[in-house]
Protein backbone atom coordinates (compact mmCIF):
# COMPACT_ATOMS: atom_id res chain seq x y z
CA UNK A 1 0.00 0.00 0.00
CA UNK A 2 1.24 3.34 -0.83
CA UNK A 3 0.21 6.66 1.16
CA UNK A 4 0.02 9.76 -0.84
CA UNK A 5 -0.34 13.34 1.25
CA UNK A 6 -1.28 16.22 -0.63
CA UNK A 7 -2.14 19.67 0.52
CA UNK A 8 -5.67 20.10 -0.47
CA UNK A 9 -9.31 18.27 -1.91
CA UNK A 10 -8.41 19.72 -5.01
CA UNK A 11 -5.00 17.86 -5.18
CA UNK A 12 -6.69 14.63 -4.12
CA UNK A 13 -9.02 14.65 -7.31
CA UNK A 14 -6.37 15.81 -9.68
CA UNK A 15 -4.15 13.14 -8.72
CA UNK A 16 -6.71 10.36 -8.77
CA UNK A 17 -7.90 12.19 -11.78
CA UNK A 18 -4.47 11.19 -13.37
CA UNK A 19 -4.68 7.57 -12.01
CA UNK A 20 -7.82 7.34 -13.86
CA UNK A 21 -6.75 8.67 -16.76
CA UNK A 22 -3.53 6.55 -17.13
CA UNK A 23 -5.79 3.53 -16.50
CA UNK A 24 -7.87 3.89 -19.39
CA UNK A 25 -4.86 4.47 -21.69
CA UNK A 26 -3.50 1.25 -20.40
CA UNK A 27 -6.69 -0.41 -20.83
CA UNK A 28 -9.40 0.81 -22.85
CA UNK A 29 -11.99 -1.35 -21.91
CA UNK A 30 -10.89 -1.39 -18.44
CA UNK A 31 -13.92 -2.78 -15.40
CA UNK A 32 -14.15 0.41 -12.55
CA UNK A 33 -15.51 -0.01 -9.37
CA UNK A 34 -17.10 2.95 -7.85
CA UNK A 35 -18.03 4.68 -4.75
CA UNK A 36 -20.73 7.16 -4.38
CA UNK A 37 -20.58 10.17 -1.56
CA UNK A 38 -18.54 13.29 -1.65
CA UNK A 39 -14.95 12.18 -1.66
CA UNK A 40 -14.53 11.36 -5.59
CA UNK A 41 -17.00 13.97 -6.70
CA UNK A 42 -14.09 16.39 -7.84
CA UNK A 43 -12.26 13.16 -9.32
CA UNK A 44 -15.90 12.39 -10.97
CA UNK A 45 -15.44 16.19 -13.02
CA UNK A 46 -12.34 15.95 -13.92
CA UNK A 47 -12.95 12.70 -15.85
CA UNK A 48 -16.43 14.72 -17.15
CA UNK A 49 -13.89 17.61 -17.95
CA UNK A 50 -11.08 15.32 -19.73
CA UNK A 51 -14.23 13.44 -21.76
CA UNK A 52 -15.98 17.04 -22.87
CA UNK A 53 -12.56 17.98 -23.68
CA UNK A 54 -11.62 15.19 -25.77
CA UNK A 55 -8.88 13.89 -23.79
CA UNK A 56 -10.61 10.63 -22.55
CA UNK A 57 -13.19 8.20 -24.01
CA UNK A 58 -15.30 6.34 -21.94
CA UNK A 59 -16.95 4.31 -24.62
CA UNK A 60 -15.70 1.08 -23.84
CA UNK A 61 -15.29 1.41 -20.08
CA UNK A 62 -17.21 -1.20 -17.80
CA UNK A 63 -18.54 0.25 -14.62
CA UNK A 64 -19.44 -1.57 -11.20
CA UNK A 65 -21.05 0.76 -8.31
CA UNK A 66 -19.54 -0.46 -4.81
CA UNK A 67 -22.94 -0.46 -3.05
CA UNK A 68 -26.47 0.78 -2.98
CA UNK A 69 -29.25 1.53 0.07
CA UNK A 70 -32.07 -1.25 0.17
CA UNK A 71 -35.43 0.01 -0.70
CA UNK A 72 -34.48 3.08 -2.93
CA UNK A 73 -35.08 3.16 -6.48
CA UNK A 74 -32.56 4.47 -9.23
CA UNK A 75 -34.88 7.69 -8.89
CA UNK A 76 -34.12 8.22 -5.58
CA UNK A 77 -31.95 11.12 -5.41
CA UNK A 78 -30.18 9.52 -2.54
CA UNK A 79 -29.73 6.15 -3.97
CA UNK A 80 -25.88 5.39 -4.99
CA UNK A 81 -27.69 4.74 -8.56
CA UNK A 82 -28.99 8.07 -8.64
CA UNK A 83 -25.89 9.54 -7.73
CA UNK A 84 -23.53 7.78 -10.07
CA UNK A 85 -25.97 8.62 -13.18
CA UNK A 86 -26.14 12.88 -12.37
CA UNK A 87 -22.46 12.56 -10.78
CA UNK A 88 -20.49 9.92 -13.33
CA UNK A 89 -22.44 8.36 -16.22
CA UNK A 90 -24.21 11.91 -17.29
CA UNK A 91 -21.36 13.56 -18.36
CA UNK A 92 -19.50 10.41 -20.01
CA UNK A 93 -20.05 8.23 -23.44
CA UNK A 94 -20.14 5.54 -21.53
CA UNK A 95 -22.32 2.53 -23.18
CA UNK A 96 -25.81 1.56 -21.02
CA UNK A 97 -24.81 -1.64 -21.36
CA UNK A 98 -21.47 -1.22 -19.55
CA UNK A 99 -23.26 0.16 -16.33
CA UNK A 100 -23.90 -2.51 -13.68
CA UNK A 101 -25.32 -1.60 -10.56
CA UNK A 102 -26.90 -3.66 -7.68
CA UNK A 103 -30.36 -3.03 -7.65
CA UNK A 104 -31.50 -2.19 -4.29
CA UNK A 105 -35.32 -3.22 -5.10
CA UNK A 106 -35.14 -6.15 -5.97
CA UNK A 107 -37.59 -8.91 -4.49
CA UNK A 108 -34.79 -11.34 -4.07
CA UNK A 109 -31.99 -9.61 -2.94
CA UNK A 110 -29.85 -12.75 -2.15
CA UNK A 111 -30.25 -13.83 -5.54
CA UNK A 112 -29.69 -10.29 -6.40
CA UNK A 113 -26.23 -10.23 -4.59
CA UNK A 114 -25.17 -13.51 -6.34
CA UNK A 115 -26.08 -12.53 -9.63
CA UNK A 116 -24.11 -9.18 -8.81
CA UNK A 117 -21.11 -10.77 -8.03
CA UNK A 118 -20.98 -12.99 -10.93
CA UNK A 119 -20.97 -10.36 -13.30
CA UNK A 120 -18.27 -9.08 -11.91
CA UNK A 121 -16.15 -12.31 -11.94
CA UNK A 122 -17.57 -12.40 -15.61
CA UNK A 123 -16.13 -9.25 -16.31
CA UNK A 124 -12.80 -10.59 -15.17
CA UNK A 125 -13.15 -8.42 -11.63
CA UNK A 126 -12.08 -5.18 -11.04
CA UNK A 127 -9.41 -3.34 -12.37
CA UNK A 128 -9.24 -0.34 -10.85
CA UNK A 129 -11.82 0.09 -7.77
CA UNK A 130 -12.08 3.98 -6.61
CA UNK A 131 -12.70 3.85 -2.41
CA UNK A 132 -13.97 6.66 0.10
CA UNK A 133 -14.07 5.34 3.56
CA UNK A 134 -16.39 5.94 6.03
CA UNK A 135 -15.69 7.70 9.52
CA UNK A 136 -15.95 4.52 11.18
CA UNK A 137 -13.21 2.92 8.80
CA UNK A 138 -15.81 1.12 6.21
CA UNK A 139 -15.13 0.90 2.31
CA UNK A 140 -18.38 0.23 0.20
CA UNK A 141 -20.47 -0.85 3.31
CA UNK A 142 -18.27 -3.47 4.86
CA UNK A 143 -19.11 -2.26 8.31
CA UNK A 144 -16.58 -2.77 11.34
CA UNK A 145 -17.91 -6.36 12.87
CA UNK A 146 -16.61 -9.53 14.14
CA UNK A 147 -15.62 -11.44 10.22
CA UNK A 148 -14.85 -9.81 6.88
CA UNK A 149 -17.73 -10.96 4.28
CA UNK A 150 -16.37 -11.62 1.07
CA UNK A 151 -18.75 -11.66 -1.19
CA UNK A 152 -21.53 -8.71 -2.15
CA UNK A 153 -23.96 -9.34 0.61
CA UNK A 154 -26.36 -7.36 2.50
CA UNK A 155 -25.63 -5.60 5.20
CA UNK A 156 -27.29 -3.62 7.74
CA UNK A 157 -25.82 -1.00 8.43
CA UNK A 158 -24.47 0.69 12.10
CA UNK A 159 -25.88 3.69 13.18
CA UNK A 160 -22.21 5.58 12.77
CA UNK A 161 -22.98 5.06 8.92
CA UNK A 162 -25.93 5.97 8.95
CA UNK A 163 -25.33 9.25 10.89
CA UNK A 164 -22.67 10.21 8.66
CA UNK A 165 -24.85 9.49 5.77
CA UNK A 166 -27.71 11.45 7.26
CA UNK A 167 -26.50 14.72 5.66
CA UNK A 168 -27.47 13.80 2.34
CA UNK A 169 -31.38 13.06 3.21
CA UNK A 170 -33.78 16.06 4.64
CA UNK A 171 -35.16 13.61 7.57
CA UNK A 172 -32.18 11.73 9.35
CA UNK A 173 -34.39 8.48 10.06
CA UNK A 174 -35.30 8.55 6.30
CA UNK A 175 -31.36 6.89 5.91
CA UNK A 176 -31.92 3.61 5.10
CA UNK A 177 -31.49 0.80 7.55
CA UNK A 178 -30.04 -1.77 4.97
CA UNK A 179 -28.13 -1.93 1.98
CA UNK A 180 -26.19 -3.99 -0.38
CA UNK A 181 -22.84 -4.16 -0.95
CA UNK A 182 -19.48 -5.57 -2.86
CA UNK A 183 -17.52 -7.58 -0.51
CA UNK A 184 -14.00 -7.61 0.81
CA UNK A 185 -12.82 -10.38 -1.62
CA UNK A 186 -15.05 -8.37 -4.60
CA UNK A 187 -12.53 -5.08 -3.48
CA UNK A 188 -9.34 -6.97 -2.53
CA UNK A 189 -9.44 -8.96 -5.87
CA UNK A 190 -9.37 -5.27 -7.79
CA UNK A 191 -5.84 -4.79 -9.93
CA UNK A 192 -5.20 -1.34 -8.29
CA UNK A 193 -7.29 0.33 -5.64
CA UNK A 194 -7.10 4.16 -5.22
CA UNK A 195 -8.39 5.21 -1.39
CA UNK A 196 -9.70 9.00 -1.50
CA UNK A 197 -9.71 10.51 2.03
CA UNK A 198 -10.10 14.14 3.17
CA UNK A 199 -10.61 16.42 5.70
CA UNK A 200 -10.71 15.85 9.66
CA UNK A 201 -13.64 14.07 10.11
CA UNK A 202 -11.44 11.50 8.40
CA UNK A 203 -8.34 11.01 10.47
CA UNK A 204 -9.40 8.37 12.94
CA UNK A 205 -10.42 6.14 9.83
CA UNK A 206 -7.32 6.61 8.10
CA UNK A 207 -5.06 5.83 10.89
CA UNK A 208 -7.02 2.83 11.45
CA UNK A 209 -7.10 1.75 7.89
CA UNK A 210 -3.30 2.63 7.11
CA UNK A 211 -1.56 2.11 10.88
CA UNK A 212 -3.75 0.13 12.43
CA UNK A 213 -4.24 -3.54 12.97
CA UNK A 214 -5.40 -5.31 10.42
CA UNK A 215 -8.85 -6.41 11.68
CA UNK A 216 -12.66 -6.60 10.60
CA UNK A 217 -13.47 -3.90 13.35
CA UNK A 218 -11.92 -1.61 10.62
CA UNK A 219 -12.23 -3.30 6.91
CA UNK A 220 -10.50 -0.51 5.45
CA UNK A 221 -7.71 -2.14 7.24
CA UNK A 222 -7.59 -5.18 5.09
CA UNK A 223 -6.40 -3.19 1.96
CA UNK A 224 -2.98 -2.80 3.79
CA UNK A 225 -2.68 -6.43 2.39
CA UNK A 226 -2.76 -5.04 -1.40
CA UNK A 227 0.31 -4.49 -3.65
CA UNK A 228 -2.30 -2.17 -5.57
CA UNK A 229 -3.35 0.07 -2.99
CA UNK A 230 -2.79 3.66 -3.52
CA UNK A 231 -4.44 6.12 -0.49
CA UNK A 232 -4.48 9.57 -1.31
CA UNK A 233 -5.32 11.92 1.66
CA UNK A 234 -5.31 15.85 2.48
CA UNK A 235 -3.44 16.84 5.20
CA UNK A 236 -6.37 16.98 7.34
CA UNK A 237 -7.20 13.42 7.17
CA UNK A 238 -3.32 12.22 7.35
CA UNK A 239 -2.49 14.54 10.44
CA UNK A 240 -2.56 11.87 13.00
CA UNK A 241 -0.61 9.01 10.46
CA UNK A 242 2.53 8.28 12.79
CA UNK A 243 5.32 9.62 11.30
CA UNK A 244 3.31 12.33 9.12
CA UNK A 245 5.73 15.77 9.48
CA UNK A 246 3.13 17.96 7.89
CA UNK A 247 4.74 17.53 4.40
CA UNK A 248 3.11 16.57 1.33
CA UNK A 249 5.10 13.19 0.58
C1 LIG B 1 -20.82 5.80 2.27
C2 LIG B 1 -20.49 4.88 1.13
C3 LIG B 1 -19.01 4.66 1.03
C4 LIG B 1 -18.29 5.98 1.10
C5 LIG B 1 -18.49 6.56 2.46
C6 LIG B 1 -17.76 7.87 2.66
O1 LIG B 1 -21.20 5.14 3.40
N1 LIG B 1 -21.16 3.61 1.19
O2 LIG B 1 -18.73 3.97 -0.17
O3 LIG B 1 -16.93 5.80 0.85
O4 LIG B 1 -19.86 6.79 2.64
O5 LIG B 1 -18.47 8.90 2.04
P1 LIG B 1 -17.94 10.37 1.86
O6 LIG B 1 -16.95 10.33 0.76
O7 LIG B 1 -19.16 11.15 1.48
O8 LIG B 1 -17.37 10.81 3.15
Amino acid sequence: MKIKVVDTYDEISDEAAELVLAQLREKPDCVLGLTAGSSPMGLYERLQAAYQEGRADFSRVRIFTLSEYIGLDEQDEQSFAYYTRKNFCDGLNLSEQNIRMPNGMADDIALECARYGEAIAAAGGIDLMILGIGPNAHIGFNEPGSCFVPETHVVELSNATRAANARFFDVPDDVPHWAVSMGMRDIMFAQKILLLASGPGKTEALKMAVAGDITPKAPASLLQLHRGAIVIADQAAASRLPGYDGCPS
